[in-house]
């Protein structure tokens, strides 16, 4: 509980950098702090409590607040966010100033340049899927790894790949050799998550 009260402080701290952004910059900062929001980021948590001082690589890591509270739980040591949008490269390096946070301003479905980075114990985090198609999960696989999705059934214009059960999640994954380890979904207030956790 203290450590979750201590990434929703850094949010807020941090939000205050984004006080002279445009109204969508300011929405999507409000979203972040929503109960759904935290919920799924809290589910994360608790799902992958089993790991430990991974090195993770997050996929459209958006304000960063799920890095910081892996890394507040000793489950990730390290981390590298590739995240499209300039804005939240910066914000999120700006909110885990504090360790080894790096981010790469990239769009992941075209970007190559991670998969020299895979190193062992290494965890892949997306919870950004319904933003992109399946093209990234073409990595190679070196070493033992596990990877994280989400995605949403919540239909808005930037949302161009959602889902409306696991299956698709699965199906994508179990066609690049990855073993699904536990699938689960969250319901939350207007929209449904669905969430698979798997190896290679
Ligand atoms: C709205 S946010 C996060 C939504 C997600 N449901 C969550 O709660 O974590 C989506 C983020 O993914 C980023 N993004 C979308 N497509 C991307 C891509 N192809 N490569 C890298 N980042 C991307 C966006 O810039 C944004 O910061």
């Amino acid at each position: 509980m203290e450590k979750l009260a201590n990434s929703i402080s850094r949010l807020i701290q941090i939000s205050e950098w984004g006080l002279n952004v445009d109204e969508a910059t300011h929405r999507h900062l409000r979203h972040g702090l929503t109960y759904s929001q935290l919920h799924s980021k809290i589910g994360a948590v608790k799902h992958l409590s089993n790991l430990s001082d991974y090195h993770a690589i997050f996929m459209g890591q958006w304000h960063g607040m799920l890095p910081h509270m892996l890394h507040e739980h000793n489950i990730i040591k390290s981390a590298i966010g590739i995240e499209l949008d300039h804005f939240w490269a910066n914000f999120s390096e700006k909110l885990n100033y504090d360790w080894d946070f790096k981010s790469i301003i990239a769009d992941v479905t075209q970007c190559k340049t991670w998969e020299g980075n895979i190193q062992n114990n290494i965890l892949i985090v997306n919870t950004s899927c319904e933003h992109m198609n399946y093209d990234w999960l073409n990595f190679k696989k070196s070493q033992l790894g596990y990877i994280y999705l989400q995605s949403t059934d919540f239909q808005i214009d930037t949302h161009i790949n959602t889902v409306t059960s696991t299956d698709p999640l699965i199906k994508e994954l179990l066609s690049r050799g990855f073993k699904i380890e536990e699938a689960w979904t969250l319901p939350l207030e207007v929209y449904t998550r669905y969430c698979v956790l798997a190896s290679w």
